[in-house]
């Protein structure tokens, strides 16, 4: 039998224990999501979203399709295919230049009488030439209409440093540097704090930025932060920054959670957490696919993950992902892997100072 938690309800919240036993799903987070635990009746539990509380009291659904670096005219059909499966979270930004194309898909699904808009989590990222504070609102309003998705539900600055203003998406100069220009990121996300407070996204965050730098936001914001969403996988799980987010109530999203194995940035030696022979072997044991594994770690670890794929198979294959549940001691040896690997590097923009990985800021 199919037992799904009411959409309404997220799995950390207060009045679950009641509801557990009411519907017989045990399914719960400790105070700080650290522990996300299933029990043995969550395991035969078919598909269904998890949530994780935003501060505003919205919530988000653990599980989300990554849509970056997705093949053109692939999109609409991925997005269909993955909200027929259940996922309700999908994940964009206006750098990916395909944000149309996944409202589309969005807006077909909520024409079929599939899902609403409000089922449905949108998250998109303010680009990097949108940074100065007279720009953010109208880049908003423009990913907006291009989606015809009516409001964003989670905005995020996709990193912290500014490029010149203008139409160029990558403005270069001859020797090919971005050009950069001096905006503070602080400065940028006051003013996502006003877009914020116009309604036009209900809620907002940052991406890409280390624990100090995402502590100067904190030092100025008004409007909490919703999310932070960064690279993790076995090989790179930041331990201290997830934790320091926890603490202060900030919701954590994983980019690449397999490694980008399909990246247009790595070099073609470099191995991937979904090839490592721990998490093969680890799958095999279970029954389960490496991409299952590595995409239950980071729910497990009460880490939002957004995998991309176009492929029908391979989303609903990593939907499965709710359905089984590590042990502590797999936990362990997964979170063993870290070497402090970044695969997405952006390393066409170290010249800037602002830039969160450039050799300069990482000996820091
Ligand atoms: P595809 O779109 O052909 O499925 P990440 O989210 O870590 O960046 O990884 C995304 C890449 O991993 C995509 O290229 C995607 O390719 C591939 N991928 C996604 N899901 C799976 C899976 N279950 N098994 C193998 N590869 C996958």
């Amino acid at each position: 039998m199919l037992r799904v938690i009411p959409r309404c309800v997220s799995a950390r919240s207060p009045v679950l224990p009641f509801l557990v036993s009411a519907i017989g799903v045990s399914i719960y987070f400790n105070q700080s999501i650290r522990s996300f635990v299933f029990s043995r009746s969550a395991r035969s539990m078919a598909s269904s979203n998890v949530y994780a509380d935003l501060p505003n009291g919205r919530k988000i659904p653990m599980l989300g399709l990554g849509t970056w670096n997705s093949k053109q005219g692939l999109l609409k059909t991925a997005v269909m295919s993955a909200i027929d499966v259940g996922y309700r979270h999908i994940d964009c930004a206006y750098d990916y230049q395909n944000y149309g194309e996944v409202g589309e898909g969005i807006r077909a699904k909520i024409a079929e009488g599939k899902v609403t808009r409000e089922d449905i989590f949108y998250t998109d990222k303010l680009w990097c030439t949108f940074h100065h504070p007279d720009d953010v609102e109208p880049a908003c309003r423009h990913t907006i209409e291009k989606t015809g998705l009516e409001y964003i539900d989670l905005w995020l600055m996709h990193w912290p440093m500014a490029f010149k203003r203008g139409d160029a998406q990558y403005p270069t100069d001859d020797k090919g540097n971005y050009f950069c220009e001096d905006i503070d990121y602080t400065e940028t996300w006051k003013a996502m704090e006003k877009v914020y407070e116009k309604g036009l996204v209900r809620a907002i965050g940052v991406s890409n930025l280390p624990l100090e730098w995402l502590q100067r936001v904190l030092d100025v914001s008004k409007v909490p932060i919703a999310n932070l969403q960064v690279e993790l996988h076995p090989y790179l799980t930041q331990v201290e920054l997830v934790e320091f987010c926890k603490s202060k109530g900030i919701t954590v999203t994983a980019y690449s959670p397999l490694g980008s194995p399909n990246s247009p940035d790595l070099d073609t030696n470099r191995s991937v957490p979904i090839d490592d022979p721990v998490v093969i072997e680890m799958a095999k044991k279970k029954g389960k696919t490496p991409a299952q594994i590595l995409i239950r770690f980071q729910m497990q670890r009460g880490i939002n993950v957004v995998p991309k794929s176009t492929n029908a198979t391979r989303i609903a294959e990593n939907f499965e992902s709710y359905n089984f549940e590590l042990t502590e001691g797999e936990m362990a040896e997964l979170l063993s892997l870290n070497k402090n690997m970044r695969f997405v590097k952006y390393h066409e923009s170290f010249n800037s100072p602002l830039h969160p990985f450039s050799p300069e800021n990482m000996k820091k």
